[in-house]
């Protein structure tokens, strides 16, 4: 079957995942904070960037690769970290850091994750990258990032836009504990989910196995008190320059939306900034992180990496032309391995890869330094 028939865009996939998923592992996976605002903020910011199409180029191949941290990547497209990828499909971290490798592009494993380094350290590519929610305890925090760097994980990514757990209602309301209870109500959704009941048969216990060696806590928190928040603290600079004197790969600070703090963070000698407002689950009055980045991009000389609500080609091209170096997706590869199983991440990155080879084409852009100037779109008329 010729997947790109069926399911030719993210929103295909999106779909199909939320058919084959049951609710409250859908909610998980979709829902943000608050209102949701800041999510849809993410998207309509993204659909106001426009660029004026190019004309009588002649034809061309467009190049797509990317340099990031001293490699040359075939895409600037890396797969970001998501806590319990292990709830919407099975085996999720293995078959995603599997994709990665084989399209060698970067992909991060969360703290919170249902899979630990270990687990993955025989299916990592080249640039797999741990990501930290900042242990209080130092001897956590040092076991962490040995743990880390052993398994062979090349980067560190210090997350800083969780200080404090934030509400998720829509994933509070779906019934959804940590770790996962099925009650006869959840229970009641799997039986009408087929798909994904089968996928998970196998899957028995599936919790954050990162934490184990630290905690053998059995409590039944609510779904934003997973046990992560009880070890984590809310860094500070101190915390950052700790980390930075304590791992010796790349340093890399997520979730910042200010130039102020990505020029402090470049100067404690980090090495890349990633703008994301987390897709929106952390608080619902940030700004659309597209709205962020150029003040970003004018405060750092380092890599500027970005995230939340991008859905195709075009908006990888908003990104870089507004100066991203790379990009991120969270979201969209737990929906393509929820739409197609192991099969999903990799014909993603095609929608992708040809997302924005056809956009290139309209816009005479041969290489992804020669994007033309992006605009603001439906901005009044000057007259
Ligand atoms: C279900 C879910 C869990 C997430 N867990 C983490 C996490 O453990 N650590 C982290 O730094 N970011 C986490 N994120 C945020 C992603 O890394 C990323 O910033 C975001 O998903 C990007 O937006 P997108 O989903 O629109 O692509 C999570 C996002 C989702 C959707």
């Amino acid at each position: 079957m010729d997947l790109h028939q069926t399911y030719p865009a993210l929103s295909d996939l999106r779909a199909r995942a939320r058919r084959r998923l049951p609710p409250f592992v859908w909610d998980y996976l979709d829902s943000a904070t608050g209102s949701e605002a800041t999510k849809h903020r993410n998207r309509s910011a993204l659909d106001q960037i426009g660029f004026e199409p190019s004309i009588l180029h002649g034809p061309f191949s467009p190049d797509l690769t990317a340099p990031l941290l001293g490699h040359d990547f075939p895409l600037p497209v890396g797969i970001a970290p998501v806590g319990m990828s292990g709830l919407i499909w099975e085996r999720a971290e293995l078959h995603l850091a599997q994709a990665a490798a084989h399209a060698g592009l970067p992909f991060c494993l969360s703290t919170v994750a249902s899979r630990s380094p270990e687990d993955l350290a025989p299916h990592l590519g080249n640039h797999p990258w741990f990501q930290l929610y900042p242990p209080k305890d130092e001897g956590i925090r040092k076991d962490m990032l040995a743990r880390a760097r052993d398994a062979g994980f090349t980067g560190l990514i210090l997350t800083v836009d969780v200080p404090v757990a934030s509400r998720r209602e829509r994933q509070t309301r779906s019934g959804l504990t940590s770790p996962p209870r099925l009650t006869p109500r959840l229970l009641a959704q799997v039986a009408m989910h087929p798909a994904w009941a089968w996928a998970m048969k196998g899957e028995r216990d599936i919790h954050m196995r990162t934490l184990d060696k630290y905690s053998d806590l059995q409590a039944n928190l609510p779904p934003t008190e997973h046990i992560g928040y009880l070890l984590r603290t809310s860094p500070d600079w101190d915390y950052l320059r700790w980390l930075r004197d304590h791992w010796q790969g790349h340093l890399i600070v997520k979730g910042v939306l200010k130039g102020a703090d990505a020029a402090r963070i470049e100067a404690e000698g980090a090495d890349a900034i990633w703008v994301s407002n987390h897709a929106g689950r952390q608080f619902d009055a940030a700004p659309a992180t597209i709205s962020a980045l150029p003040g970003v991009r004018a405060a750092t000389s380092l890599p500027v990496l970005f995230d939340s609500g991008i859905e195709g080609g075009l908006d990888i091209l908003r990104a870089m032309a507004l100066g991203a170096d790379f990009v991120f997706l969270g979201r969209g590869f737990h929906y393509a391995l929820a739409a197609l199983g192991p099969a999903g991440p990799a014909h993603l990155i095609d929608i992708l890869t040809r997302d924005m080879a056809a956009n290139m084409g309209q816009l005479g852009a041969r290489d992804l330094k020669s994007l033309p100037p992006p605009f603001l779109l439906d901005a009044p008329v000057k007259m």
